[in-house]
């Protein structure tokens, strides 16, 4: 019987450069697509896969998000007073229980390798999951959930994966696939953001990771890959060699890119349309005014 993954890495260290000036003084991953924080939509995630703790590796500047996922005890008695029962379930669930969240800071921005690898002692021997939260996947069943099923069956190592356009591969990492079968696909071969024509696929590594304690292991060395940062590609690729035990999981679902503008403002539009109270109106609005902008003059 493999091990149950309770525990999910969370790297939040980024400085979100892309987003200034909003993210002068918010950590990025509090924007929100309509009205819940990028963030949110990683720990519902998370929650539907069956995690129970939550790791956050963090650095300066990110006191939102602690402040996010405290009881907000002024805020919640207002509500009770006016019966707002609809707001308080929303609050409800974005709080957390005592001792089920840990905040551990990556003091170097040194990479997405580095960040993972600064939470080790909080992972110690067990399987984990790893969420990046500029990836926000729309599916009917939260695409961890759809890995951590395949990961029962198969074990090891396990990443998402999606293919994307061959021009825009240099961007991701690259997997060398093998045979797949139920959407599990064999990997032969890893590598981070390689030129487009050294790409062994168009077949990239989305923001979802099951990970055996081995790669942490892998990441001790400190080994400086793509763009001089430490990458978790790179020690998962190694696990190809020596154990043979890493697969990708075609997942089923949308996935937006939220680290960039137009991905952010794609994943604002899908989602408002998605929402009961705002789909009309909305949809009134892009109608009349962008898709046949002469009707509405
Ligand atoms: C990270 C990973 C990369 C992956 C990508 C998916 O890169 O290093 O392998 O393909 O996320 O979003 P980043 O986009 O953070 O540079």
């Amino acid at each position: 019987m493999k091990n149950k993954v309770t525990k999910a890495i969370f790297p939040v260290a980024g400085l979100g450069t892309r987003f200034l000036p909003a993210t002068k003084s918010i950590p990025k991953e509090i924007l929100t697509l309509v009205d819940k924080p990028l963030i949110q939509y990683a720990i519902d995630e998370a929650r539907a896969a069956g995690i129970r703790e939550f790791i956050f590796v963090t650095s300066r500047g990110k006191g939102a998000l602690e402040d996010y996922f405290d009881s907000a005890p002024q805020l919640e008695e207002s509500l009770r007073k006016k019966n707002k029962k609809d707001l308080l379930d929303i609050l409800r669930k974005t709080t957390m229980p005592s001792g089920a969240i840990a905040y551990i800071r990556q003091r170097d921005p040194l990479g997405l390798g580095h960040a993972v690898w600064c939470a080790r002692r909080l992972i110690a021997d067990e399987p984990f999951a790893v969420i990046l939260t500029d990836d926000v996947i729309a599916a009917e069943k939260p695409c961890l959930q759809q890995m951590v099923e395949a990961y029962e069956e198969v074990g090891g190592n396990m990443v998402a994966a999606m293919e994307v356009p061959p021009e825009k591969a240099s961007a991701y990492g690259l997997i060398k696939a093998g045979e797949e079968a139920n959407r599990i696909i064999e990997v032969k071969g890893m590598v981070e953001k390689p030129k487009l024509e050294d790409a062994p696929s168009n077949i990239a590594v989305i923001g979802r990771y099951i990970l055996t304690p081995k790669i942490l292991e892998n990441l001790d060395d400190k080994a400086v890959g793509a763009g001089g940062e430490i990458q978790l590609t790179d020690a998962i690729a190694r696990e190809i060699n020596e154990s043979d035990n890493v697969t990708a999981y075609r997942f089923e679902g949308k996935r937006f890119d939220c680290g960039s503008k137009s991905g952010f403002l794609e994943a604002t539009v899908s989602f408002a349309l998605e929402r009961p109270d705002l789909r009309d109106d909305f949809l009134s609005f892009l109608e009349n005014n962008i898709m046949s902008p002469k009707a509405a003059q």
